[in-house]
Order: C-alpha cells, then sequence, then structure tokens
C-alpha cells in the first residue's frame, strides 16, 4: 500500500519485547520502508544486533562514540533522515528521559534532534507502567505531540498480569504505515461510513441477511483515517477485524443502522453508505421459536427505511456517497439511484460478476458523479477503490 519508500528509524530499548521489535522491522520492511535501527546498551543485552541489521539490512546503531562507519554525525544525520521514528518497547527509562530532556546517548540525542513524529509503544511490568511518575511522563509528552501506541492488558513475562503488554505486531506497523500514507487531504474533515450486511429477525434463532463482507466499508473507513480523516465506522456483523483509529458503531438491524447514521449525519461533511441494507423486514417477529408443523410456512414482509434516502431529503453540505449493487443495466440504475436519493456520487457494481463484488478482495467499479463525470475503474483492490473515490471527492470543489 505504501506509494513511496519513507524512512522509518527504530528506537530499541531493553525490556523483554525486544524480540517483538524483530517482527516489526520485519513486517515494515515488506511494506517497502527504508528501516534503521538504534539499540541501547540494554536492549543489546537481550538481542544480538546482527539479528536487526539482517532483517533492517541496515548496519545498527548502538553506541554514540562506536568507531564511525561514515563521515556523518550518527544522531544528527538518522533524525533528519527519519519520516518518523517508532520507540519499540519503549521502557518506562527512555520514556522518563525524553520527558525531562535528557539526551545521554545516540537514541535520546535522536529523539532530542529529530523533526519526524516520534511515536513509543511501551511495553514494561503493569506497576511500572500503571507508576504515577510514568502516567505523568506519559502525558507530558502526549501534551507535546509525541505519540504513544497503548500496550494492551494480558499475562506479562514476570507472570504478573495487567496493563504492559506490547500489542501485535500486526498493528505497530499498520499503525506507523497509516501515519506516514501520502495524503493527508482529509485533516480536519469528519467522515461516516457504512458497512457490511444488515439482518432481519424472524424469531430468536433466525434471522436473513445478505452476503455482504464488509470488506468494501473497512477499506473506504480506513483510506479516510489514513488520510487524516475523524472516521466512524457503523457496520453490520461482519468477519473482519475492527480498524485501529476509528469510532466504530455495531448495528445488527435495518433500525439500529438508521438511529446510529441519523445520530451522527450533521456532524458529518462526508457520508458513504457502503452498507448492504436489507429493504424488508418479517412483517412480525415471533418472540419464540417457530415449530415446525405439517403445513408449508410463508413470511410475509414489509418494507423498511432506506437509510440513504432519508438522507438524501435532509442533507445540507455534506457530501452523500451511495453505492449501487446491480446484475443487470449497471450505469442507467445507478444514474436513478443516484437522482433518486439525491447524491453527489454513486459507485455502481455489478454483483453477478465472478471474481469481484460481494466478499471478493476486488471489485470492479464505475464512479459517478451528480454533474455526470463517470468514472470506470479497471478490476483492482477495495482500498485501492476506496483511494480514486475519495481523490475524485477532494479534487472535486469540496
Ligand atoms: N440503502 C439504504 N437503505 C436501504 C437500502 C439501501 O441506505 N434500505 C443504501 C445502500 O447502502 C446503498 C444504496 O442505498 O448505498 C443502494 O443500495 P442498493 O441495494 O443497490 O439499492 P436499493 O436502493 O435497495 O434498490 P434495489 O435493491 O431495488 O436495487
Amino acid at each position: 500500500m505504501s506509494q513511496y519508500k519513507k524512512t522509518v528509524v527504530i528506537g530499541v530499548t531493553g525490556g523483554i519485547a525486544v524480540y517483538k521489535a524483530l517482527d516489526v522491522i520485519s513486517r515494515l520492511k515488506k511494506k517497502d520502508f527504508d528501516v534503521h535501527v538504534i539499540m541501547t546498551k540494554s536492549a543489546v543485552e537481550f538481542v544480538n544486533p546482527l539479528s536487526f541489521q539482517t532483517l533492517s539490512q541496515n548496519i545498527v546503531n548502538c553506541d554514540m562514540f562506536d568507531e564511525p562507519k561514515a563521515w556523518e554525525i550518527k544522531h544528527i544525520s538518522l533524525a533528519k533522515k527519519a519520516d518518523l521514528m517508532l520507540i519499540v518497547p519503549a521502557t518506562a527509562n527512555i520514556i522518563g528521559k525524553v520527558s525531562s530532556g535528557i539526551a545521554d546517548d545516540l537514541l535520546s540525542t535522536t529523539i532530542m534532534a529529530t523533526k519526524a513524529p516520534v511515536v513509543f509503544a511501551p511495553a514494561m511490568n503493569t506497576n511500572m507502567y500503571t507508576n504515577p511518575i510514568v502516567q505523568e511522563n506519559i502525558g507530558k509528552l502526549s501534551r507535546l505531540g509525541y505519540d504513544f501506541i497503548k500496550p494492551e492488558s494480558g499475562r506479562l513475562a514476570c507472570g504478573d498480569v495487567g496493563e504492559g503488554k506490547l500489542p501485535d505486531t500486526e498493528f505497530i506497523a499498520e499503525f506507523v504505515e497509516s501515519r506516514l500514507y501520502d495524503k493527508k487531504d482529509l485533516k480536519g474533515k469528519k467522515v461516516m461510513v457504512t458497512a457490511g450486511p444488515t439482518v432481519a429477525y424472524i424469531d430468536p434463532v433466525r434471522f436473513i441477511t445478505n452476503r455482504s463482507s464488509g470488506k468494501m466499508g473497512y477499506s473506504i473507513a480506513e483510506e479516510a483515517r489514513d488520510r487524516g480523516a475523524e472516521v466512524t465506522l457503523v457496520s453490520g456483523p461482519t468477519s473482519l477485524k475492527k480498524p485501529f483509529g476509528i469510532d466504530y458503531i455495531g448495528a445488527n438491524t435495518n433500525e439500529e443502522m438508521l438511529k446510529a447514521v441519523m445520530e451522527r449525519f450533521k456532524h458529518q461533511d462526508i457520508v458513504i453508505k457502503a452498507a448492504a441494507v436489507a429493504d424488508y423486514k418479517p412483517k412480525t417477529y415471533s418472540s419464540i421459536k417457530i415449530k415446525k408443523s405439517e403445513d408449508d410456512l410463508s413470511l410475509s414482509f414489509v418494507k423498511d427505511t432506506d437509510i440513504l434516502k432519508k438522507l438524501g431529503t435532509i442533507k445540507e453540505d455534506q457530501i452523500l456517497v451511495g453505492f449501487a449493487a446491480e446484475s443487470n443495466d449497471l450505469i442507467k440504475n445507478a444514474k436513478e439511484k443516484l437522482k433518486k436519493k439525491n447524491l453527489d456520487y454513486i459507485v455502481a457494481n455489478n454483483i453477478v460478476s465472478k471474481d469481484t463484488g460481494f466478499a471478493s478482495d476486488d471489485n470492479k467499479v464505475t464512479i459517478i458523479s451528480k454533474d455526470g463525470n463517470n468514472i470506470d475503474m479497471l478490476k483492482m483492490s477495495k482500498r485501492k477503490i476506496a483511494r480514486e473515490l475519495f481523490d475524485m471527492i477532494c479534487n472535486s470543489n469540496y
């Protein structure tokens, strides 16, 4: 996903989670980042720098006064080279040093000298982490603009249970990627996305739903987050991981989704309705399980709310984007929906084509704007489609 090769300088400090930093580096390398490592003296006690050198494919920097390997002043050159500094794991010691303005080794001097964003991923014993001194240091650094990846709760290496565990390395790598995303043109904007299917209950154990996986909506929400927006994701039931850094609201039924969306609509700048909302629900809900009988069973359905259409009637300055899932007459049907629901854009996709559409990672869509511009896209990942959609919105006079 990363469009440009950016440089991440990783500071490794001495805690048992040092070995996990290796995996973070491996993941960042796979995402095509240039990675440089600085290890403190105590980090070296845990893992040999050779492992870091092999994975980062760069010389590991361990001490201020090492035999120089180049003419540059190391802490200044690394500080300048960094597009982002990630301290993983970050001990109470490095957090305390930086918050007190102490710069007495290669890592603390580099942090002091850099203009790049600095992200700390603390990992330590839970009593250390919750110690008011550490918390005060974290609070001070946060106020000064340093970022923290909050540790998780769990069983720690020392046997204690509590907060202080380094989060998943996949999450840490995704966090870095998100911070370094090449476009930040949605900064200051509020974006609400709906995703996934809705369900309509028949009785306590039965319901009807559809095959929407939620992947398209989740990709749109992640793209908006990475471009700097404040994102709300209203999602039906899916098997996808909740994206980080997003306000997540679960909504199972049409009614729940309607409520969640209506409560938040007027505060939004952009609303994108990628959810496959059920148009009908059973006329009656049986609060007890329907028993089988000798006869056939027929159910009657009543119409449920068209949420998007409702938003179209109350919209003010919001950009409103809908989807059109069609099996025939794609463009004609999509244009009709765009008009009928008072939308700014509609993303039309053919749901019967084999390797795109529902549940697939890829999609092939046409984006139509209300002023008649069409963009026909080739088959591409749902994330790329999300990028194109926001490019189109941000490049308009919006
Ligand atoms: N939508 C909605 N509420 C509904 C049905 C659809 O908000 N009850 C939204 C979807 O989120 C999507 C758009 O309307 O953005 C179009 O959905 P789609 O299922 O393609 O169309 P429908 O309007 O339901 O029409 P039809 O099923 O007849 O094609």
